[in-house]
């Protein structure tokens, strides 16, 4: 049984490595990042103007916002430079059996 506030999302093999996919959980827009085969999650929404974060691009550990460039530690959800100044959420995601899993409760 899942614990509780967690939900299945996808596959693994959906998000190869270096690259994003967003999924919609309880209506919110979840961005999923596989970096080396490790899987983060944050929000999809900038916390500057709401930008659409998975449609930018991914480096390392940092996705940069589409719209103005902000960028955000994916593990975390600091922001890395102007212009967005407050953190966005993340979220906790695991692999079992292939399948990915999140738990909605903020991880920081
Ligand atoms: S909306 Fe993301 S940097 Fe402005």
């Amino acid at each position: 049984m899942l614990p509780s506030d967690s939900f299945q999302l996808g596959t693994a093999s959906e998000i190869p490595q270096g690259t994003q996919k967003v999924y919609t959980v309880k209506g919110k827009r979840i961005a999923v990042y596989n970096v080396q085969g490790e899987f983060y999650a944050t929000e999809d929404i900038c916390s500057h103007d709401g930008g659409p974060l998975a449609e930018g691009t991914l480096e390392a550990f940092e996705i940069e916002c589409p719209r103005h460039g902000a960028r955000f530690d994916i593990r975390t959800g600091q922001p890395q430079c102007m212009p967005a100044l407050t953190s966005i959420r993340s979220y906790k995601v695991w692999v079992e059996d292939e399948i990915i899993y999140i738990k909605m409760e903020e991880s920081h």
